[in-house]
């Protein structure tokens, strides 16, 4: 509810000038390492998708490895990680993207997903969406039917969500700058 929402961005603590100068970095540390507001976040993202039949809950190498896994627990799913480059030992899928400057690569086992089954996709954050995106691809390819995505945090200004109309985007806490 709003009162927890309030709570829980009392908690994250803001850093000016990170990565770099003119940029306002929302830094979670503070809210993972507090237990009653990590419990917090995980029930309130769980909450969106208790009625719902999700199969597997897949988390994005490296900061969606800190949500998906304890998301996939409390909802009773299966957890896969979407990884870097060259660290899944088996056959993968694998996509690239354009990054600001440059490019990256995501790979997935090609045995994670099977057809039909109902996928959950958690990241930290939602910025521009082109990660999420990438995702999605993957996704798709391997035959999974996507439940949603879900996103600790969401920086509202930069519209990734338009990136996904066709998707149920759910976020916990929205910022505006
Ligand atoms: C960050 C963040 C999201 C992504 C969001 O990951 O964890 O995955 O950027 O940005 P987007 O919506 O514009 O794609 P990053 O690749 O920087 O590093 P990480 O390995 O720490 O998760
Ligand atoms: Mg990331």
């Amino acid at each position: 509810d709003s009162a927890n929402i309030t709570a829980l961005k009392a908690l994250v603590r803001t850093v000016p000038d990170f990565p770099k100068p003119g940029i306002l970095f929302y830094d979670i540390t503070t809210l993972l390492k507090d237990r009653t507001g990590f419990a917090m976040l995980i029930d309130e993202l769980a909450a969106h998708y208790l009625e719902r039949k999700i199969d597997l809950v897949l988390g994005i190498e490296a900061r969606g490895f800190i949500f998906g896994p304890a998301l996939a627990y409390r909802l009773n799913a299966g957890f896969v990680p979407v990884r870097k480059p060259r660290k899944l030992p088996a056959p993968v899928a694998r996509v690239t993207y354009d990054l600001e400057y440059g490019s990256d690569t995501l790979e997935i086992h090609r045995d994670a997903i099977q057809p039909g089954q109902r996928v959950l996709l958690v990241d930290d954050l939602l910025a521009t969406g082109g990660t999420m995106e990438a995702t999605i691809k993957l996704v798709e390819e391997l035959g999974g039917r996507i439940a949603g995505l879900a996103f600790a945090v969401e920086l509202d200004f930069l519209r990734g969500r338009e990136r996904f109309p066709n998707h149920d985007v759910f976020s916990l806490l929205h910022y505006d700058e």
